[in-house]
């Protein structure tokens, strides 16, 4: 168990690496050609010149202070042994469509998994300039003052939000019925596109809750501990724990947790968007 200490050392660096991230990214903005945007292979899942300079800053900072711990970077891999017990979790632009388009909402997201566990996390938003930082027994905070989340107790005075994921298209598993479901029992639900900028979101109170399929460990490593941390809950949609592979989350202001994981167990598929 690493100490308070310990785990703000952890945070001020996640920390310095995150803005190191947003000035690349703030550098880029507007400024990426054609050729700087590639496809990654599944249809609507991009990748820029931004995404790929803001990891390398990133790792920089990581490896000059952690040079022992492992990582797993969504550009670039992973590197370290599987075994090791620090295992950085990056993705240097979180919301790259967002990115691609002007349309203001985006991240550099850093996670740290201690023994498996996300104990960490930093999330800055350089168009916003807004800095999300979190760690297990610490507290969360919004540029450096606590945050908490909403005091919403039901669904029907709730906002929420949610995401797409790029396999959409080829599943019936594609999160449009509980969409659908969602809208209809809610004040709204939104689509951010930007999951660790949506569970900073649920972290300060400005939406209710949050849940999403498909999703990567650096999507959501950093958020998690975010949430936990401004007092939410996390887990799977059954209420089963958090399983970070599993890439599928239900986080809420823990207020709303049983209502909406009630209504995600009981959406059948709209089987009508679906090819197959
Ligand atoms: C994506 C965003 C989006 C979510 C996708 C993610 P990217 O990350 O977080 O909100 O719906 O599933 O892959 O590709 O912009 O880093
Ligand atoms: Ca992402
Ligand atoms: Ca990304």
């Amino acid at each position: 168990m690493p100490s308070p200490d310990q785990l703000q050392r952890f945070l001020d660096i996640a920390t310095e690496a995150a803005l190191a991230a947003g000035t690349v990214l703030q550098t880029y903005w507007g400024k990426l050609s054609e050729v700087q945007i590639q496809e990654k292979g599944r249809s609507g899942d991009l990748v820029t010149e931004a995404d790929k300079a803001a990891e390398v800053a990133i790792l920089a900072v990581i490896q000059r202070h952690f040079p022992d711990h492992a990582v797993l970077a969504e550009e670039s891999g992973r590197q370290g042994a599987l075994d090791n017990p620090f295992l950085w979790a990056i993705d240097p632009l979180d919301g790259t469509t967002n990115y691609t388009h002007q349309y203001p909402f985006s991240a550099a997201s850093i996670g740290l998994l201690i023994d498996g566990v996300p104990q960490v996390g930093a999330v800055y938003d350089p168009f916003h300039q807004e800095l999300f930082r979190a760690a297990t027994g610490l507290g969360a905070t919004r540029n450096r003052l606590p945050m908490t989340v909403s005091p919403t107790d039901r669904l029907d005075n709730s906002l929420l939000v949610t995401g797409f994921a790029y396999d959409r298209r080829e599943t019936v598993d594609n999160n449009y019925a509980e969409f659908c479901h969602f809208t209809h029992c809610t004040q709204g639900v939104r689509r951010g596109g930007a999951a660790s900028l949506d569970l900073a979101y649920v972290a300060c109170g400005r939406l209710d809750g949050y849940w999403e399929r498909g999703l990567s460990p650096w999507d959501l490593a950093a958020g998690v501990v975010l949430v936990q941390e401004a007092g939410g809950r996390v887990t799977a949609y059954n209420q089963e724990p958090f399983d970070l592979l599993s890439g599928r989350i239900l986080a809420s202001n823990g207020r709303l947790h049983s209502a909406m994981s009630h209504e995600l167990m009981q959406v059948k598929p709209l089987i009508e968007f679906s090819q197959l």
